[in-house]
């Protein structure tokens, strides 16, 4: 007994001796703080961009003049650049190395979007956790993911990156990507993540990328901003500022967005970096008068890390010498970037252990869990019954377009580092898995998306009168969509519907599989298929996601992350847009084709365009399958509510098909009426249920009504008592509504 106290004694004297001996983060972080020069601390503000060695770089990481340095991802010339800083700078402060990482490091996963459609959180968490393990083998420990822009407008290169129209959605699969990066603990595979941009970049006036924003302080405030907090409430450590100015305030230097809103009401600990150059645009943008002034003003707004702009690095020391900046600013800016690099364990592991890297990249795992997210993504459009392909009728298959065999494009935009050469493409996986049974054709058609006919669309009808079936490929190359890549046009572009056209006269099924980074305009293509089935860009294992799904061996369950117009005229088009005066439902029909009685001086006075519908081509949430689901009205145990009080709602949805299938179960409510007008609808929960041929499955949720909250006239957020709906549905457009009060 006396030997185990002894012992235990022993112990607790260890433990405080340990504790004694380690100092905390905060410690260690003034320690460092209080040793270092003025030159020191700005260094650490300034971001670097280098590719290869570049021995005058170097010589800065030496002088301790760079805190971060982006795209360069080679472990030897990582090592070199870091032991550059860690052994021949004064202090030995470490370079946090930092890339681009948006859907996969080299195991390529679906566009953000594809993602979102998947409506999977847990499953968006694993790849963002693939990716941090391929990513900081390469010595990579900052990313600049998750993009949380929310985005109305298709024509935006940039909605690719995103997850969509939708702020729950958005929120959901934002806190997945933070989870995901930096890991549940923190080791040698987290990865710093970074939330941009801040904010409302995504609603760039016509979508036309970098363009001015007017997004009103209530609207960022219920749009544009939840994701942001819910992501720093889940501990994101990094956030980057946005290149738009928004009404009249460019956010590098938007001090009551980072400030006040970011620092202050949401108590953010991490740092803030600029976007690219952003600091010095602000000159451009007619806002400061030179890269000094710009400097001056992102600093006093809050951005802590300069991105290529060289204003802090050149300025930074004049200004404090002048008063514009003061030293007790610039040391909290270096405390936020140092603690970042004391949580990642840098000072303790700073180097790339240069032999082991490959061992990390496209494991079976990952690889595997690619698949499955571009499985969950396909979002099947339209089917007349030809999905899934019947392996016993279908001996030929006809494969063309120009997406069936492109491992470059269907990797999609942001691929740094996947290698084409891991890309599994559709006709090759089809050759793979199904090649034993059936027969398959290949004839492009077209080379590249943008191609106009060279006589191959003659080829692949020639082809396509040999084959059962035709599987076309068409949709976008990676270059058509992401950053300062957007459109007026959203329609398949070259000569696509030519082909698809040409095919559909041959009286062959065509089936119709679309790789995009947006949302496209489908009308022709609807009247020109048997089914399409969209599965924006795919990544690495787009392949053989797209095949077992053509041939059934796995079953669509993605939903629409956005909304798809009719036509690009609709643009912004989306489903939770608020009520007006006019509303528009109920009408369908085109106005213009109504021949106007004798003295008709007008064709209706509420919100139509008079020759296209109102309604969109596929609405938010929508998706089907190869089997069918009937939904029950939904039910809430009670219909008056106190504002702490939470709703449980439940549904029952049968499978009424053959087939077993996943449905993801929708939760939409609406506020009927407030102190400011309100959405039509708003998503506010979903679930994915797996529901077997015949099974009626009953679907609960939790609805706390705090989570009804909003900013309304006063700008406070608060729940504003009276009468709601609710719906439970497969789709944002689907249901009939249960009212509640809100007391
Ligand atoms: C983009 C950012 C990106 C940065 C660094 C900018 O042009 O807007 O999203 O993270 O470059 O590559």
């Amino acid at each position: 007994m006396k030997r185990i106290m002894l012992s235990v004694a022993v112990a607790m004297l260890a433990a405080a001796t340990c504790m004694w001996a380690q100092p905390t983060e905060d410690e260690r972080v003034e320690e460092l703080l209080r040793k270092m020069t003025l030159q020191e601390k700005i260094g650490q503000l300034n971001q670097l961009s280098v590719g290869g060695f570049d021995h005058n770089a170097a010589g800065m990481m030496r002088a301790g003049m760079v805190g971060s340095i982006l795209n360069e991802c080679n472990p030897n010339v990582l090592n070199r650049y870091q032991r550059a800083a860690v052994e021949d700078s004064r202090l030995g402060i470490p370079l946090l190395i930092s890339r681009d990482v948006i859907h996969g490091f080299k195991t390529m996963f679906p566009i953000p979007l594809g993602l979102a459609a998947t409506f999977d959180p847990e499953l968006v968490q694993q790849g963002a956790r693939f990716a941090a393990i391929e990513a900081t083998a390469s010595g990579i420990r900052w990313t600049f993911s998750p993009m949380l822009d929310i985005a109305r407008d298709p024509r935006w290169g940039r909605i690719a990156e995103g997850s969509g129209e939708d702020t729950y959605l958005d929120t959901q699969m934002g806190v997945a990507m933070v989870k995901g990066y930096q890991g549940e603990t923190f080791d040698q595979t987290s990865m710093a993540a970074c939330v941009k941009h801040f904010v409302a970049y995504g609603a760039a006036e016509g979508g036309r990328d970098y363009n001015s924003t007017g997004v009103s302080e209530r609207t960022l405030r219920n749009v544009y901003l939840p994701p942001f907090e819910a992501c720093v409430e889940a501990g994101v450590m990094t956030l980057m500022t946005s290149f738009n100015d928004n009404d009249g305030i460019p956010s590098t230097g938007n001090g009551f967005l980072v400030n006040d809103v970011l620092r202050g009401e949401w108590g953010f600990e991490g740092f803030v970096v600029s976007d690219w150059a952003s600091i010095y645009e602000m000159v451009n943008h007619g806002y400061a008068e030179d890269n000094k002034h710009a400097g001056e003003l992102a600093f006093n707004a809050g951005v802590d890390m300069d991105m290529m702009s060289y204003a802090y690095i050149r300025h930074l020391e004049e200004l404090i010498n002048e008063g514009k900046v003061s030293m007790e600013d610039l040391d909290n800016a270096v405390r936020n970037i140092l603690r970042v690099k004391f949580r990642l364990g840098l000072f303790e592991n700073p180097y790339i252990d240069e032999s082991n890297v490959e061992a990390a990249f496209y494991s079976e795992e990952a690889l595997e869990a690619a698949r499955k997210s571009a499985v969950e993504s396909a979002v099947l459009l339209t089917n007349n019954g030809v999905l899934p392909l019947n392996r016993s009728k279908v001996k030929t298959v006809l494969v063309t377009g120009p997406m069936a065999d492109a491992p470059h494009d269907q990797l999609g935009t942001w691929t740094f580092d996947g290698d084409p050469a891991h890309t599994v493409t559709p006709l090759k996986a089809l050759k793979q898995l199904y090649g034993n049974d059936v027969q398959v054709i290949y004839e492009p058609g077209l080379k590249y998306s943008r191609e106009f006919d060279k006589g191959g669309i003659a080829k692949a009808v020639k082809a396509a009168k040999k084959a059962d079936v035709i599987l076309a490929f068409l949709g976008e190359e990676a270059i058509l969509s992401g950053e300062a890549h957007s459109l007026v046009d959203i329609s398949l572009k070259g000569d696509q519907r030519k082909l698809l056209e040409a095919l559909h006269e041959t009286g062959k099924p065509v089936v119709l599989n679309i790789m995009a980074g947006r949302s496209l305009v489908l009308d022709f293509e609807i009247e020109h298929s048997d089914a399409i089935l969209y599965s924006f860009h795919p990544g690495t294992m787009g392949g053989p996601a797209i095949a077992q799904l053509i041939f059934g061996d796995e079953t669509p369950s993605g939903k629409t992350p956005v909304t798809f117009p009719k036509h690009v005229g609709q643009i912004p088009l989306y489903y939770n847009h608020n009520m007006t005066g006019r509303p528009a439902n109920g009408r369908e029909e085109l106005l213009h084709e109504i021949p106007l009685k004798a003295g008709q001086t007008s064709l209706g006075m509420t919100s139509y365009w008079l020759d296209c519908p109102f309604a969109p081509e596929f609405p938010f949430g929508y998706g089907l399958t190869y089997t069918t689901f009937k939904y029950s009205a939904p039910e809430i145990e009670k219909t008056e509510y106190g504002v702490n009080d939470t709703v449980h709602a439940c549904v029952t949805v049968r499978n009424t098909g053959d087939k077993e299938a996943i449905e993801v179960v929708q939760l939409y409510v609406r506020d009927l009426v407030g102190s400011v007008t309100r959405p039509v609808k708003e998503l506010k929960g979903f679930k994915r249920v797996a529901i077997a041929p015949g099974e009626t499955v009953k679907v609960a949720f939790e609805l706390d009504i705090q989570d009804l909250a909003f900013y309304g006239k006063d700008m406070v957020k608060k729940v504003e008592p009276g009468k709601f709906q609710l719906w439970i549905a497969g789709d944002s457009a689907s249901g009939t509504p249960i009212e509640f009060e809100v007391k």
